[in-house]
């Protein structure tokens, strides 16, 4: 097969297009030939690499994935051959007191498909067989692939951790993000009062509204403290999504309302922030680290999808030859949603 892999860190220069035997699968595996990888900030993470983090290398990027599957390995139950399928990005021991607990992004054993063992950048790929969900009725394969990481993260966040209520107001950054544009439709199928989000160009704007964004700021024109503080009347915002990280982090605290909640499953900016404990017992608030979410929690989401209450966004699809162009463009913050690769 052919695949886009990395053998040391580095610029886009560091993928190489490789020719490697075709896996085989283990009994408990599944060979699935790829049509479809989404791109994830991650996927730059590895590519750079991260001080202090050590990934598995040579290693074949690509956490989202969609395809049909090709061969079933011989324990595994309730896969066939030919079937269109979409993978859940965490492998997890299934043994554990976390995973039998349904906590399996908890697992010690947890890792994801594209940072700790090979992912979709690849003709094929194999997974463990729990790993393998049908393709969501009436979506392509770049439709299914653009899903199932930053959506289960965004409901995670919002409907897990900091516990969205009807009627509360939400504060969303980078809403071009993948994960940003997936928690914006979450957000407003919750029934959240004011979806106030954040971006840096006037176009991801629009596209945010259009998901259900109620107010958005353009904040390389406007400060953003400012602007919510005027849209809530100083009260502030009940629930805060952020992933940027050191540039946001503080900021975003002072306009969190009483009783609020700050929950954050990155830190793309940098990882440091300074935070004053007695305003956040004072006012009753909440710091919700994030990661990931439950197989079980994809599973009920992917429900919404088939009904039409979420949606992937797809920005747009390029070849899997084209990979570099590909993260060059996400590299450069011109996505507004999903880069999403395809193999034919
Ligand atoms: N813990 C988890 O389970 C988990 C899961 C998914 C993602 N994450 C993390 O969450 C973050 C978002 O991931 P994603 O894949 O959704 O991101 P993405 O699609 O690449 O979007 C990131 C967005 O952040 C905004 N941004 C603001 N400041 C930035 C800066 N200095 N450099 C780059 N971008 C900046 C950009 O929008 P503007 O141009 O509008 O500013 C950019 O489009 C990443 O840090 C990722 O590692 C964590
Ligand atoms: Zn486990």
């Amino acid at each position: 097969m052919r695949a886009f892999r990395i053998s040391r860190h580095g610029g886009p220069e560091v993928l190489e297009w490789v020719e490697l035997p075709t896996p085989e699968p283990a009994p408990e595996e599944v060979l699935v030939r790829v049509r479809a990888c989404a791109l994830n900030r991650l996927d730059l993470w590895v590519r750079n690499g991260v001080p202090g983090h050590e990934f598995p290398l040579p290693l074949i990027p690509g956490s989202e994935i969609a395809g049909e599957v090709a061969a079933v390995g011989a324990v595994v139950r309730g896969v066939e051959v030919g079937a269109s399928v979409l993978l859940a990005p965490g492998v997890s021991c299934g043994r554990c007191d976390r995973c039998l607990g349904g906590e399996d992004m908890l697992c010690r054993e947890f890792g994801l498909l594209g940072e700790d063992r090979d992912g979709g950048y690849a003709e094929a790929i194999v997974v463990p067989g729990r790993n393998v969900l049908a393709l969501p009725r009436g979506l392509s394969f770049a439709e299914a692939a653009a899903l199932p990481l930053v959506f289960l993260t965004a409901w995670h966040m919002l409907q897990t951790r900091a516990v969205l209520r009807p009627f509360e107001d939400v504060l969303i950054h980078a809403a071009g993000s993948g994960v940003s544009s997936a928690a914006i439709q979450i957000a407003k199928l919750i029934g959240a009062r004011r979806i106030i989000v954040t971006a840096g160009s006037k176009a991801k704007l629009v596209r945010a509204r259009e998901l259900g964004a109620t107010h958005a700021i353009n904040y390389r024109q406007d400060d953003f403290v400012t602007a919510v503080r005027e849209i809530t009347g100083k009260k502030g915002v009940d629930v805060i999504l952020d992933h940027v990280g050191g540039e946001t982090f503080e900021r975003s605290l002072r306009v969190l309302g009483w009783g609020g909640r700050l929950v954050f499953c990155g830190a793309t900016t940098a990882p440091e922030a300074t935070v004053n404990l007695r305003v956040l017992f004072f006012k009753n608030q909440s710091l919700l680290g994030s990661t990931m979410g439950t197989l079980a929690e994809l599973r009920r989401l992917l429900e919404f999808v088939e009904a039409g209450s979420l949606a992937p966004v797809v920005d747009r699809t390029l070849p899997l030859e084209r990979a570099v162009e590909a993260q060059r463009a996400l590299e450069n913050r011109e996505q507004f949603g999903k880069i999403v690769l395809t193999m034919d």
